[in-house]
């Protein structure tokens, strides 16, 4: 992979993905055999919002090559409270560090951030974005249940706000995959996100309801309605709890259909669902540490 930084999903070419992938693999055969990669490398964890699941699973990554982190902390309790600006933070944060992992909530900020440091940098979220080390460990678990080519797959919920999905379905244009949008009007996906799919050919349709096309999925994507991006509590209210899935909603779906959310669920997915063979979410979040030890890996090299 020839990239300094990991930016957006758009800048990862079908190459790209297949070597993250590969490495993956092999990291997931035994995780703790590959402390000889990187030891002493330093991962400077930045993050602006909230995050279970990215920032330890980035943690495990880079404890499991023989690296560690460095972590800023709070917002709360960083020099941000005082007014510091994050192009500011991340020179000063890249002193110390041999590469780093930033969230953030303004779309953008990624990008503006790589463009002050030299180490490698991770966009692990920027506002309502792009998220693309997720969509790394979406194809990994994709691939592992359904395989990315001739992939039929349903993303439903918030499209608007969800930076997994725009990054997901600009990634899915590599491979030959129909990709079904599900959502209400008004959180549909982005004008960008549509002309760039568009652009690069993608085989795409948009659905208010699931119906339409749950029986023909192999994979279905659910997100998480992203309540902290919305201009006001009432247009979250009106959405609130449509897109959710039970037992009895995958009766129409194929026996081998893969449920998959990049997490944390709110009520989008009944904990019902937890206990039936198509529930990937939880193998998907755990597939984040060799995903993430592949991708630190080729960026630390
Ligand atoms: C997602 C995110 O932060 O965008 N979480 C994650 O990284 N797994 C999804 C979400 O917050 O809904």
């Amino acid at each position: 992979m020839r990239h300094d930084h990991l930016l957006t999903a758009k800048q990862l070419s079908r190459a790209d993905i297949e070597e993250v992938l590969s490495r993956a693999r092999e990291f997931a055969d035994d995780p703790a055999a590959h402390a000889d990669r990187h030891p002493g490398a330093l991962l400077a964890l930045c993050f602006f919002e909230p995050s279970t699941r990215t920032k330890m699973s980035f943690e495990t990554a880079a404890k499991r090559l023989g690296g560690d982190i460095i972590d800023m902390g709070s917002v709360e309790s960083s020099s941000v409270k005082k007014g510091e600006s994050l192009a500011d933070t991340v020179r000063v944060i890249e002193g110390y560090s041999d590469g780093i992992v930033l969230r953030h909530p303004s779309q953008g900020a990624a990008q503006m951030a790589s463009e002050f440091v030299d180490v490698p940098l991770v966009n692990a979220g920027d506002g309502a974005g792009h998220h693309p080390s997720q969509t790394l460990l979406d194809l990994y678990t994709i691939d592992q249940h359904a395989g990315l080519d001739d992939l039929t797959i349903g993303v439903m919920g918030d499209l608007k706000y969800g930076r997994t999905v725009h990054s997901l379905a600009h990634a899915l244009t590599n491979f030959d995959a129909r990709q079904h949008f599900i959502s209400p009007e008004s959180l549909r996906l982005p004008r960008s996100v549509r002309y760039d799919l568009h652009e690069a050919g993608a085989n795409v349709r948009e659905h208010e309801e699931l119906e339409a096309v749950l029986s023909e999925l192999d994979v279905l994507y659910v997100t998480r309605i992203q309540r902290e991006r919305f201009p006001d509590e009432e247009e979250y209210e009106k959405v609130a709890g449509q897109y959710r899935i039970d037992a009895a909603t995958l009766a129409d779906a194929r026996d081998d259909l893969a449920v998959m959310h990049p997490l944390p669920r709110v009520d989008e997915i009944d904990p019902e669902v937890d206990e039936l063979p198509n529930a990937t979410y939880f193998d998907q979040a755990h597939n984040g540490v060799p995903v993430r030890m592949a991708l630190l890996d080729l960026l630390l090299d």
